[in-house]
C-alpha cells in the first residue's frame, strides 16, 4: 500500500480528519450549550462540501422546490453546518414564524447581501433607524396615494397593444423588464417620477440603459445574499460601477424633485422623502430600497399566476366571465381589492410560488425558537445571539393540515373554505415589519389580469410547462412562462383584423 505513504496523501488524511473533528467538537459544544438552557439541537443536514456547504446553497438558490424536499426528509427544522460559515437552522414550523415578527431577530443577514447596492435603508435596518424609515415611508402607502391609478392604466394598455397575438411570447421578461412598457415604468414613475414615455433628454441613462444595470445590480444582490460571508469571492469592480451607475440615475432625478419642488398629491415616493429631509444618501438609499419592492414583485406574481392560468382553460373561461359581467365598473381600486374571484387566485398563487419565498433573520441577542430541536423534533432550540434563521415560506405553505391534501394542487376555489393564521400563511411577511405594499401590488395585479381577461379568450400554456424557482431577490421560474395568447377581435400583428 505504497499511496499511504506518499505525503501528499498523509497531509489530506490529517486535514480531511481535522476538518471533521473541527466540525464534531463544534456540535457538541453547541448542543451542550443548548441543553444546559433546555433546549436541544435540530438534526442536521449532511451537506457534501463540509467547508461552506457550497453544495446546499446552490441547490437551494437553483431550485426553491428543493426548500420542501429537505423539509420532507429532515422534518420541519433543521441546521446546516459547515467548517468556515455560521451555522443556519432552517425552519418551516408555524410555531416558529413570530420569530419573524420578534424583537430578539433582526436583519443583519439580509443588510448583508444589499448594501453594496442598495446602501442602508428600511429593508435592511433594526431598531431606531428602521423605525424612523418605516415612519417616513408608510404615508406613502395610503389608499389616497395608490389609487390613483392612471398612470398605471396607461402602462398596462400599452403592455397590451404590443403583446403578440396568436403566438407563443414568454411573458416573464415582458412582465419583468421587456423593452415594451411595463411594471418597471410604473416603478419608476411612483418612485422617483421618471416617465419613460416621456424621458428628460439630459438623464444620464435612458430607461433602457438603467434597466440594463438594474438588471445586474440585482444579480450581483443575489449572488451576494447566496454567498454570504464567502462574498468576497466576487470581483467587486464592475459591480460598484454598476452600483455607482445606478445611484447617479437616482441622483439625478432626487435633483429634478427638489428643483421641481411639487406639492400635488399624490405624492410620489421621491417628493414624500423630500419634503421630510435633506439628506441624500438616505433619500437614495430607500428611493434605491422601493424600486426593489416594486419592480419584480408584482411581475413575478403576474407570471408565476398566468404560467398557473395558462394551464386550466375553465378558470381562464370563468375569470373572463367574471370580468365581462363587471363591465369597466370592475376598474377600481376597491373594485379590484375585493373581487374574490381574482384576489383567491393570486392567495393561491401566492402560496404555491411565493414571490419571497423565505426570509431570513439573524439573532440581535441570545434567544430561543419554540420548536424543532431534539431526536422528535419538538424540544426548543438555543440561539445564541448572532445565529442565523431561514424561515421558510415555500415549505411552510404545503402544509396539508392547513391546505388540505392536494397542497401541489393549483386550486383558488379552496379559499372558499380554509383560514390559515397569519403564521400559516406568510406571503407578504408578518408583524411589524409587514410588506407596505401589499394593497397597491394586488390591486395592480388585479388590474393587469382583469385586462388581460378581457382582452383574450383564451391563453394556452406554451413550451414544457416546467416551473423551477430561482432564487435572486424574488423567485421567478427559470424557464420564464411561454404561453400564447387569443382573441377573435385581434390579428397577430396586435391589430384588428
Ligand atoms: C407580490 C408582491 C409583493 C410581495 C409578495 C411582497 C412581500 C413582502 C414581504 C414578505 C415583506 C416582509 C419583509 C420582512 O419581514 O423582512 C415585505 C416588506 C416590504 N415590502 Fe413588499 N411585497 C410585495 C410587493 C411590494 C411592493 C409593490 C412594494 C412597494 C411598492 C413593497 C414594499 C415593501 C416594503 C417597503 C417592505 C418593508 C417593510 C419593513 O421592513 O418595514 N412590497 N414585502
Amino acid at each position: 500500500m505504497e499511496v499511504f505513504q506518499s505525503p501528499a496523501v498523509i497531509a489530506l488524511v490529517i486535514f480531511t480528519s481535522s476538518v471533521l473533528l473541527a466540525l464534531f467538537e463544534r456540535r457538541r459544544q453547541r448542543r451542550r450549550q443548548a441543553l444546559q438552557n433546555g433546549c436541544d439541537l435540530p438534526p442536521r443536514y449532511k451537506a457534501k462540501e463540509p467547508f461552506w456547504a457550497f453544495d446546499f446553497t446552490m441547490k437551494l438558490f437553483g431550485d426553491v422546490h428543493t426548500m420542501a424536499e429537505n423539509m420532507q426528509k429532515y422534518g420541519k427544522t433543521f441546521i446546516v453546518e459547515s467548517l468556515f460559515s455560521a451555522p443556519i437552522i432552517f425552519t418551516a414550523d408555524a410555531q416558529n414564524m413570530p420569530a419573524m415578527a420578534s424583537k430578539d431577530w433582526g436583519n443583519g443577514w439580509r443588510r448583508q447581501g444589499f448594501e453594496q447596492f442598495t446602501g442602508r435603508g428600511i429593508l435592511t435596518e433594526d431598531g431606531e433607524m428602521w423605525h424612523q424609515a418605516r415612519k417616513m415611508i408608510r404615508p406613502g402607502f395610503a389608499k389616497s396615494n395608490i389609487s390613483e391609478m392612471s398612470y398605471y392604466e396607461s402602462v398596462v394598455e400599452d403592455f397590451i397593444k404590443h403583446l403578440p397575438v396568436g403566438r407563443t411570447v414568454d411573458i416573464q421578461p415582458l412582465f419583468i423588464k421587456t423593452a415594451s412598457l411595463n411594471f418597471m415604468n410604473n416603478a419608476l414613475h411612483w418612485t422617483i417620477g421618471f416617465d419613460a414615455m416621456n424621458p428628460p433628454k439630459d438623464a444620464p441613462y435612458s430607461r433602457d440603459e438603467f434597466l440594463k444595470l438594474w438588471d445586474q445590480g440585482v444579480m450581483g444582490t443575489g449572488l451576494r445574499l447566496m454567498l454570504g460571508s464567502m462574498k468576497f469571492l466576487l470581483p467587486d469592480k464592475s459591480f460598484n460601477r454598476v452600483c455607482d451607475s445606478i445611484r447617479s440615475f437616482v441622483d439625478y432625478h432626487i435633483e429634478r424633485a427638489m428643483k421641481r419642488n411639487d406639492t400635488q398629491e399624490p405624492k410620489r415616493f421621491v417628493d414624500a422623502f423630500i419634503s421630510e429631509s435633506d439628506d441624500r444618501s438616505f433619500i437614495r438609499n430607500h428611493l434605491i430600497q422601493g424600486i426593489i419592492g416594486a419592480q419584480d414583485t408584482t411581475s413575478v406574481l403576474m407570471s408565476n399566476t398566468i404560467h398557473f392560468l395558462a394551464r386550466r382553460p375553465e378558470l381562464w373561461k370563468e375569470l373572463r366571465e367574471e370580468v365581462l359581467s363587471k363591465g369597466d365598473d370592475i376598474f377600481s381600486f376597491d373594485s379590484l381589492r375585493t373581487n374574490t374571484f381574482m384576489q383567491n387566485i393570486f392567495s393561491e398563487s401566492l402560496r404555491l410560488r411565493p414571490v419571497f419565498p423565505a426570509f431570513q433573520r439573524r439573532s440581535l441577542r441570545a434567544t430561543t425558537l419554540p420548536t424543532g430541536g431534539g431526536p422528535d423534533g419538538t424540544a426548543p432550540i438555543y440561539c445564541p445571539a448572532d445565529t442565523d434563521l431561514h424561515l421558510s415560506f415555500y415549505a411552510l405553505h404545503r402544509d396539508p393540515r392547513v391546505f388540505g391534501p392536494d397542497v401541489e394542487e393549483f386550486n383558488p376555489q379552496r379559499w372558499k373554505t380554509i383560514k390559515p393564521t397569519q403564521f400559516e400563511y406568510i406571503p407578504f411577511g408578518v408583524g411589524p415589519r409587514n410588506c407596505l405594499g401589499r394593497e397597491k401590488s394586488l390591486v395592480e395585479a388585479a388590474w393587469m389580469l382583469a385586462r388581460l381577461a378581457r382582452e383574450f379568450e383564451r391563453v394556452e400554456g406554451r413550451g414544457s410547462g416546467k416551473w423551477q424557482g430561482v432564487m435572486k431577490i424574488s423567485c421567478a421560474n427559470k424557464f420564464g412562462c411561454e404561453v400564447a395568447f387569443f382573441s377573435s377581435t385581434r390579428g397577430q400583428d396586435g391589430t384588428n383584423p
